[in-house]
């Protein structure tokens, strides 16, 4: 069965047949509205979440489907200490898929493995979210006209900021695509996220957004990820590292595409809304039709293939290493096996939180 754990689950090609679905339902909403008709989505955010949960619902209520869930990990039994499969288990027999939001790194793996429905990951902890990825894919595409030929820059928090580490991951499969790492130190591109880029990739490192922004078709701004902080005063010394006003655009291109998964806090000044650039409210909505486009495409494919697929590949190495990651749901859940994977480096990961062992 097809789940959307990781963005690198998905080929090129179904990228584009998910931007063409999502294009098409914008174009022709009507044509779906029935056509999750009798389905059930389940929402389980055990982290707070305004855009992905609610576009995840309103997505599935314009596809005629319902949706039943909760929003904070305080209202299910997740409080009472139940794991992660327990939970999948359980809710894959009263819903026909599941987006779930954790703070562990590796939970929608577990449940994937788990779950006898179709799960998508809507963000685990700091190391993936590749449904905001759907949504910026689709806001590039309609701005640009091409995920190829573009320099990107990624500025703010690129060590704890999951939507970073999975557009990364997308976009470094199109044609000559260029990547500008804007960050403070202490903030940079974990060497796990990097590992997984292709050689042939460009990427530089910059400290300073104004030297970077002349260069950029794409600029993707983010926040600094406070709820991630072991050191809460270095949260404080970090959290206006940078900030979009209408000054610094000056010396932008003209059709520099200003992208931000929000919530923003601080990163663009409320003045640059106004600018024609600003595109992170569209890409708000656009999340929506890529939602849609990808609850279609997984129950689908749920209803031809119902096999439990082996989610670790080849080279997987189990029980003998053990992660020293503390956020990562091998260090929480119960009984979970180690599972650990060769890399082409040699290197040893943890299949669920990617980092080295
Ligand atoms: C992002 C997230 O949750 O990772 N928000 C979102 O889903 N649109 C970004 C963030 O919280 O900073």
């Amino acid at each position: 069965m097809k789940n959307l754990i990781d963005i690198t689950d998905f080929g090129v090609d179904e990228l584009f047949s998910l931007i063409d679905t999502a294009n098409d339902i914008i174009a022709n909403p009507k044509k779906y509205a029935e056509a999750c008709k009798g389905k059930k989505l389940a929402t389980l955010f055990f982290e707070p979440s305004t855009r992905t949960r609610l576009s995840f619902e309103a997505a599935m209520l314009e596809l005629g489907g319902s949706v039943l869930g909760f929003s904070e990990a305080s209202s299910s039994s997740a409080a009472k200490g139940e794991s992660i499969a327990d939970t999948a288990k359980v809710v894959s027999c009263y819903a026909d898929i599941i987006a779930m939001r954790s703070p562990i790194e590796g939970a929608a793996l577990v449940a994937a493995n788990n779950a006898t429905v179709p799960v998508i990951n809507a963000g685990d902890g700091g190391h993936c979210h590749p449904t905001q990825t759907l949504a910026d894919l689709l806001t590039i595409y309609r701005e640009k006209g091409t995920l190829d030929n573009i320099t990107a820059g990624f500025c703010g928090d690129l060590k704890y900021g999951r939507t970073v580490h999975s557009l990364l991951g997308a976009l470094a499969r199109y044609k000559n695509v260029s990547a500008v790492l804007i960050s403070p130190a202490e903030l940079r591109l974990p060497d796990y996220v990097k590992q997984d880029l292709p050689n042939g990739m460009r990427l530089m490192e910059a400290t300073e957004l104004e030297t970077a922004i002349p260069e950029l078709d794409v600029l993707y701004m983010t926040r600094i990820q406070r709820e991630r902080f072991e050191d809460k005063a270095e949260y404080e010394r970090l959290k206006d590292s940078y900030i979009l006003t209408a000054d610094k655009l000056k010396n932008a291109k003209a059709d520099m595409c200003i992208l931000h998964p929000l919530p923003r806090v601080n990163e663009i000044s409320v003045k640059v809304d106004g600018d024609g650039r600003a595109c992170y409210f569209k890409q708000a909505l656009y999340g929506k039709y890529m939602r849609m486009a990808l609850i279609l495409k997984l129950l689908k494919e749920a209803e031809s293939d119902c096999s439990r697929e082996n989610r670790f590949g080849e080279n997987v190495i189990f029980g003998e290493h053990k992660c020293k990651n503390p956020r990562c749901a091998t260090a929480v859940e119960q009984e979970l096996e180690q599972a650990v994977k060769l890399c082409d480096n040699g290197v040893l990961r943890c299949c669920y939180c990617d980092k080295e062992i």
